[in-house]
C-alpha cells in the first residue's frame, strides 16, 4: 500500500473500513466525523449534472442544470477543443450544485445501432471515443472536479444488461471493447471509474479481477477508485478481492457486516479492504479540496450547448435547397419543432436550464416569410390520416416544408433496446406524402442513434441529422438551415442501409444468459469494409455548404522505428464560397499481418477551419499503437515489420490521399513453439527457423517418399505436400513417417524445442 493516506487507514476501525466502502444514499460516500472524513456528493452525467438535492432520492427531479448534446451529437463534432470546454462548464456545474464527481463519459462502443444507450455514447470507433473521452475528463477534472469513466465493461446492450454475460474473445475486448477505457485511463486518471452491470465472459463486472485488477489497475496504472455501477454488485467479498473499491448506492447494512464477518473469519485479507479504503479516502480527500457552492453561468453555458450542437448536427443529403433564403412560405410540421426532444430517457435525463423551441428559432431567422405549423404526427405510437392530411395541405401552399421528426422516447431510451431502425409508420408516411407533393422537403432528424431512410430519402430535398441536439439545439438547427452556421459535423457512427446489414446482427441480443460477440473486431465501419458492404452514410461522414481540397501530402518518415511513430502533414483548402470547417480523417491500413486485422483503423484527425480560398497544413502524429494490434498469445500489444498504407480521408469511404511506410517493429517477442506448433510456425519463428530449417529438408524429402510422390513432382494424392502439411503441427506430421526416423516423432519435437528455448 503507498504512503498516502495508509496512516489515516491504519486509525479506522473496521466497522468504519466496512461503512465507507459502499455509500451512505444514493449519492454519497460515507462521512467518518471522528477521523474528519469529509463526505463525497456523486451525480449523473454525463452531458449534464443531474444533482438531487434529497441524497436518499434516485429519481426525483434535478435540479436546474445545462442539458448539453448527448455523445452521439458531441462526438459528431470531432472537436476536441469544445468538449474539453463542454467539461470545464459541467465542473463549474458541479461546484455551484455541491457535486464532487460527475458520473460520465460513457465509452461503450456502439456495438449495434439497436443499443437502447448509444445515445449516451461516443461511437463505434475507439479511437475516436477516447479521444473524446479524454478532453471531456481533462475539461471537468482541470476544475478540481472527479470523473467517472462508464461503464467497464463490454456493457453493449440494454436487453439483461444487469446479468447478461459478454462473451467476448480477448483480442476484440482489447481492440475494441477497452481501448476507449484504457487510452482515457491512462491519459487523464479519471477520479473514478465505474464497471457495469452485465457479466464478462462469465463474471460479473463488478467481480471481474481480470478486468478490474489485473488490467485496470495493473496494467494501466489505474489509480483512482473503482465504484459499482448503482446496484451491480452482488457478492460485496469477492467484489472487493476482484478491486470493486466503492459499491453504490448505499447503505447497505447487510453487505457491510459481510465485509466486516470475512475479515474476521479469515476470508478476507484485511490489506484489501484496506487498499481500497486507501483509495477511496485519496479521492475523497481530493475532491473536497475543491469549494463548492455558488452560481454558474446559466447564459454563457447555453451558448456552450448551442455552438457544440451546431458543429455536431450532420447534414447528410443536400441536392443545393440549403442554406434556405428567399423563401415567402415556410410550413413547419411536427411535433419536435414546438416541444424539442434533446436528450434521452434514463439516468442521464437532466432539468434543463431553459430550451430553445425550434419553431421559433426558425421564426427568428426566417425574415419576413410566413410560417404555419402543423403538429404531424401523435405522441404516442397510434396513425392519425387526418394530421398527415394537414401537413400536405399545409406543405402544398408554402416554398418548403421543414419536418421535424423525433424518435419518441417508447422506441429509444435507456433500459431497453430497439427492436429496428425504423422511424415510426406515422413517421414515415408523413414524410412520404409532405415530399410526394412538395419537392423542397427539408428532414431534421432528433434521435440518438441511426436510422434507416431508404422508404423516404430519395423524395426529399434534404436531411439534417440533429441527434438529441442539448437544450440549445433548437437554434443550431436554424443556424443550419439558414447558413447562419455552415455545418461541419461528420458522423461518429455508420448509419446502415437496412438492420440486417448491421455487424451484430446474428449475435443479438443473446439468450440464455449469454450474448456472442462473434463478429470480434469487425464492428461499424470495420465490418462494413471487410464485407464491402455499401451503406446508407459511411462512418466520419457529413456535407458541408463548401468544398474542401487535399493536396500537399507529406510524412515526417517513410521508414521508421515503431516507437518513433511518424507525423503525416497535409494542406487543405477551402475550394468554396462560404467559411467552413473540415475534419481530417488518417486511417491505417496494414498491408500483411500474421492475424486478421481490419482493413483501416482510424488513428488520427484534425478539424480545421478555413476561409473561402483560405489553405492551411494539419499535421497528425502517429505512435506505437497507431500500427499496434494485440497479439492475444502474447498477451501484448505488438508490432510487425512491414508496409503500412496511411489513408487521408474525408470519411471513412472518401480517401483523398494515400502514402506508404515502412515500420520496423522493436517488439522482442518471446518464443511460442511448442509441441503444437505448426511447420509453418516453425519456419515463420525467427529463432525456431535457425533451429527447424536444417531438418525442414529433410522432412519434406521423407513427407514425399511417405506419401508415395516424386521429388520435384505433384504427389501421390493429388495435392501440394507442403501446402497441405503447412499448417499441420510438426509433430502430426512426423508421426505419418514414423518408419523413416531415427526416433520417435514426440522425441524429435522434444528435441526440438530443447535446442529453442535453451
Ligand atoms: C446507470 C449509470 C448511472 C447510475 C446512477 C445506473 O442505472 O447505468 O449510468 O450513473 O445508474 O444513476
Amino acid at each position: 500500500m503507498s504512503e498516502d493516506f495508509k496512516t489515516l487507514v491504519s486509525k479506522m476501525t473496521l466497522e468504519e473500513k466496512a461503512a465507507l466502502v459502499t455509500g451512505a444514499s444514493n449519492w454519497t460516500t460515507t462521512p467518518v466525523e471522528r477521523l474528519g472524513i469529509p463526505e463525497m456528493v456523486v451525480s449523473d452525467g454525463p452531458h449534464g449534472v443531474r444533482r438531487i438535492e434529497d441524497v436518499t432520492a434516485i429519481a426525483q427531479k434535478s435540479l436546474p442544470a445545462t442539458c448539453f448534446p448527448t455523445a452521439s451529437c458531441t462526438a459528431s463534432t470531432w472537436n476536441v477543443d469544445l468538449i474539453k470546454q463542454m467539461g470545464e462548464a459541467l465542473a463549474e456545474e458541479c461546484i455551484a450544485l455541491n457535486v464532487d464527481v460527475l458520473l460520465g463519459p460513457g465509452v461503450n462502443m456502439k456495438r449495434s445501432p439497436l443499443g437502447g444507450r448509444n445515445f449516451e455514447y461516443f461511437s463505434e470507433d475507439p479511437f475516436l471515443a477516447g479521444e473524446m473521452a479524454v478532453n471531456f475528463i481533462n475539461g471537468v477534472q482541470s476544475k478540481g472536479v472527479g470523473t467517472s469513466l462508464k461503464h467497464y465493461a463490454a456493457n453493449n446492450q440494454e436487453f439483461q444488461r444487469f446479468c447478461i454475460s459478454s462473451e467476448v474473445d480477448e483480442r476484440t475486448l482489447r481492440e475494441i471493447y477497452l481501448a476507449a477505457f484504457e487510452k482515457a485511463v491512462k491519459e487523464t486518471q479519471p477520479y473514478t471509474v465505474m464497471c457495469s452491470y452485465n457479466k464478462v465472459n462469465g463474471d460479473y463486472a463488478s467481480e471481474n479481477y481480470h478486468l478490474l485488477t489485473e488490467i485496470l489497475k495493473n496494467e494501466w496504472g489505474f489509480e483512482g477508485l473503482v465504484v459499482s455501477d448503482w446496484g451491480a454488485v452482488h457478492d460485496r467479498v469477492k467484489a472487493l478481492k476482484a478491486g470493486l473499491d466503492w459499491e453504490m448506492p448505499g447503505p447497505q447494512a447487510q453487505r457491510t457486516q459481510k465485509v466486516i464477518d470475512a475479515v474476521r473469519s479469515g476470508e478476507l485479507d484485511e490489506s484489501v479492504l484496506d487498499e481500497s479504503v486507501r483509495r477511496i479516502l485519496r479521492i475523497v480527500f481530493k475532491a473536497r479540496q475543491t469549494p463548492k457552492n455558488g452560481k454558474f453561468d446559466v447564459d454563457a453555458h447555453h451558448e456552450l450547448a448551442h455552438q457544440i450542437a451546431t458543429e455536431g448536427m450532420v447534414l447528410l443529403k443536400n441536392n443545393g435547397l440549403l442554406p434556405l433564403k428567399g423563401h415567402e412560405h415556410i410550413a413547419i410540421i411536427g411535433r419536435s419543432a414546438e416541444a424539442a426532444h434533446f436528450q434521452g430517457g434514463g439516468s442521464s435525463h437532466i432539468n434543463p436550464t431553459k430550451v430553445a423551441v425550434p419553431f421559433n428559432e426558425v421564426k427568428a431567422q426566417a425574415g419576413a416569410a410566413e410560417i404555419t405549423f402543423a403538429e404531424g404526427y401523435p405522441t404516442d405510437n397510434s396513425f392519425s390520416q387526418a394530421m398527415i392530411d394537414k401537413s400536405v395541405s399545409l406543405a402544398k401552399s408554402a416554398d418548403v416544408a421543414l419536418l421535424y421528426i423525433a424518435l419518441p422516447g417508447f422506441k429509444e431510451s435507456e433500459g431497453y433496446d430497439r427492436t429496428d431502425l425504423d422511424l415510426t409508420d406515422q413517421q414515415v408516411a408523413l414524410i412520404k406524402a409532405v415530399s410526394a407533393i412538395q419537392p423542397n422537403t427539408v428532414v431534421v432528424l432528433n434521435n440518438g442513434a441511426p436510422v434507416v431512410m431508404n422508404d423516404w430519402i430519395d423524395g426529399v430535398a434534404a436531411v439534417l441529422e440533429g441527434w438529441m441536439m442539448g437544450q440549445a439545439g433548437g437554434v443550431s438547427i436554424a443556424d443550419v438551415l439558414f447558413g447562419r452556421v455552415n455545418p461541419s459535423g461528420k458522423l461518429a457512427e455508420t448509419f446502415p442501409a437496412k438492420l440486417a446489414d448491421t455487424p451484430a446482427v446474428i449475435n443479438w441480443p443473446g439468450g440464455a444468459g449469454k450474448v456472442y460477440y462473434g463478429e470480434g473486431l469487425f464492428i461499424g465501419y470495420r465490418y462494413y469494409d471487410a464485407k464491402k458492404m455499401p451503406v446508407l452514410f459511411p462512418f466520419g461522414y457529413g456535407l458541408s455548404y463548401t468544398t474542401f481540397a487535399y493536396s500537399n501530402t507529406k510524412v515526417s518518415k517513410k521508414s521508421f522505428k515503431d516507437t518513433d511513430g511518424v507525423t503525416v502533414s497535409v494542406d487543405v483548402t477551402n475550394t468554396g464560397k462560404m467559411a467552413g470547417k473540415e475534419i481530417v480523417q488518417l486511417y491505417v491500413h496494414d498491408q500483411k499481418s500474421k492475424l486478421v486485422r481490419p482493413e483501416k483503423e482510424l488513428k488520427g484527425f484534425a478539424k480545421v477551419e478555413l476561409k473561402p480560398g483560405e489553405t492551411k497544413t494539419v499535421s497528425i502524429k502517429l505512435d506505437f499503437r497507431s500500427f499496434a494490434y494485440y497479439h492475444p498469445s502474447y498477451n501484448q500489444w505488438i508490432t510487425e515489420d512491414g508496409e503500412f498504407d496511411l489513408l487521408i480521408a474525408a470519411s471513412s469511404a472518401d480517401i483523398r490521399e494515400k502514402l506508404t511506410v515502412t515500420l520496423e517493429s522493436t517488439v522482442n517477442l518471446p518464443c511460442l513453439l511448442n509441441k503444437e506448433s505448426t511447420i509453418r510456425e516453425w519456419m515463420e519463428d525467427p529463432i525456431g527457423n535457425k533451429v527447424f530449417s536444417p531438418f525442414f529438408a529433410q522432412v519434406e524429402s521423407l513427407s514425399r517418399k511417405a506419401f508415395g510422390a516424386e521429388e520435384g513432382s505433384d504427389d501421390g494424392m493429388g495435392a501440394d505436400i507442403m501446402m497441405m502439411f503447412g499448417d499441420m503441427p510438426l509433430a502430426s506430421v512426423l508421426l505419418f513417417m514414423q518408419s523413416a526416423l531415427p526416433k520417435s516423432a514426440d522425441d524429435m519435437v522434444a528435441d526440438l524445442l530443447k535446442q529453442v528455448h535453451g
